[in-house]
């Protein structure tokens, strides 16, 4: 369902497996920032009232997920820290347009790729770790973050006829792809 996006490249995971614990660390940052995203496009949205309950929804569907990686760090005797973050979703954003609603329709979008970008690479640590616990916790997160995908769109589709919406999708996709390849090889979710 997530063919639009560009395929990882096969150095990323023999890359992140050698220092898994920066992995995870990452990891529990990212769905800390994914929950802080939504609290903000909350704020945002005031002006649109059901947009409230899916954002919110979202919102503590990656605390959850928060919770559920300091578990895993916790149980791995891996300190939760500050970390080098990769610039990935600053420079994705940088695409976004700067008028309204194209504004909000560009962010959602963003969001929208960065779920999806976050569940092919689960799914490629679920199928090729070696450590079975941690292959399983993927494979379970999996179904939540291609449905957030799937919510972001939703949500720009609001705003804007599905058509441009799919446009602007693809164009988005594009530039994602070209920040990828731009960031530096750093054991990171987004590199
Ligand atoms: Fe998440
Ligand atoms: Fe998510």
């Amino acid at each position: 369902m997530l063919g639009f996006i560009a395929p990882t490249r096969p150095d990323w995971l023999p890359r992140v497996v050698r220092q898994l614990d920066e992995v995870l660390v990452d990891h529990a940052h990212c769905e800390k920032k994914a929950a802080g995203a939504a609290v903000s496009l909350l704020f945002r949205c005031a002006g649109y009232p059901s947009f409230l309950e899916p954002l919110s929804q979202l919102a503590g569907e990656e605390l959850v997920h928060f919770r559920a990686v300091l578990g895993i760090l916790a149980k791995r005797g891996i300190a939760f820290r500050r970390q080098r973050p990769s610039p990935y979703a600053g420079r994705l954003l940088r695409a976004a347009r700067n008028f309204e609603p194209a504004r909000l329709v560009d962010e959602f979008l963003c969001c929208a790729l960065i779920e999806a970008r976050s569940c092919e690479r689960f799914r490629i640590l679920a199928d090729g770790l070696p450590d079975r616990e941690l292959a399983h916790f993927y494979r379970g997160l999996l179904a939540a973050e291609a449905r957030h995908h799937g919510v972001y769109v939703d949500l720009a589709a609001e705003l804007m006829p599905r058509p441009e919406v799919r446009a602007r999708l693809r164009e988005l996709a594009e530039h994602e792809a070209q920040v990828l390849s731009e960031m530096p090889t750093l054991p990171r979710l987004h590199t």
